[in-house]
């Protein structure tokens, strides 16, 4: 489905019924990376996927793409599906834009789940990383930022048994648009350190992370656990930095669980 929310045409699933569940995938991925989670949820709630701006089928309009647009776009979503309040959970990037939609709209957000993600800033070397692969995916096409990640994305298990995974995670970070990449880049390298909010989150928090995952490993999804009350924390075996791919199964378990907590008062 597509919705013209901030601007832009928005491109979002919506599968299910009663209370919401919006999920927000990683850089330069799509909503697809949520798939297999849509269906163990749906039977019993309403998930929301969007394709963010710049990704997948919404459209790509110049960036930056901070994580404070991203928020306003999807709080823009919610309030054009007459939706208010949500358990929001973001992969990666997805994390990084469920801070900035924490700071700025708390009271929208039931509970949070933090995949493969982490609280922390940019160092000023990734920040000049971004910049890089900013003007290699306007110079020579998203194709050779796909090559670029993909050694780092998944787990060894993966690469090594599952090729066609492997070759639908490719595709979809080459048809990302040159100027959504860079867009989303230049949006993350500004945003801000988001550690000094985690002790004050007072809603129900879920954090995974795939055990082989290297590029927000297992010791930040810690750190994020120590420091945010009562935070769950669970490791997903055989998955690196897209567990909600590699491991569906064990990550739709953890989900599920968490969720059904949700409901016990
Ligand atoms: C992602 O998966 O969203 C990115 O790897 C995050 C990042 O580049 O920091």
């Amino acid at each position: 489905m597509r919705g013209y929310v901030n601007d832009i045409n928005l491109y979002y699933e919506d599968k299910g019924q009663r209370d919401a569940v919006l999920l927000v995938h990683g850089f330069p991925l799509n909503c697809t990376i949520w798939t297999p989670q849509v269906r163990a949820l749906a039977p019993q709630y309403r998930v929301i996927l969007p394709d963010l701006r710049g990704h997948g089928r919404s459209d790509a309009p110049p960036g930056p793409y901070t994580m404070d647009l991203y928020a306003d776009d999807l709080a823009a979503l919610l309030d054009h599906l007459q939706v208010r309040r949500v358990v929001l959970g973001g992969l990666s990037m997805g994390g990084y834009i469920a801070f900035a939609f924490y700071r700025k709209y708390a009271g929208r957000v039931r509970a949070l789940i933090l995949a493969d993600t982490r609280a922390g800033a940019d160092t000023p070397e990734g920040r000049e990383r971004r910049e890089a692969g900013a003007r290699l995916a306007e110079r020579e096409g998203s194709a050779a930022i796909a090559a670029q990640m993909l050694p780092n994305l998944l787990s060894p298990r993966t690469r090594e048994r599952r090729q066609a995974l492997v070759a639908r995670v490719q595709s979809m970070m080459a048809r990302t648009k040159p100027v959504g990449i860079a867009g989303a880049q230049r949006g993350m390298a500004l945003r801000p350190d988001s550690s000094p909010l985690l002790a004050g989150i007072d809603v129900p928090v879920l954090i995974l992370v795939g055990e082989d995952d290297i590029i927000t490993p297992p010791a930040e999804a810690e750190q994020m656990a120590a420091a945010i009350p009562g935070a769950r924390l669970v490791k997903v075996p055989h998955a690196g930095h897209i567990s909600t791919l590699e491991n569906a199964r064990a990550v739709n378990r953890a989900l599920l669980s968490f969720l059904a907590g949700l409901h016990r008062p």
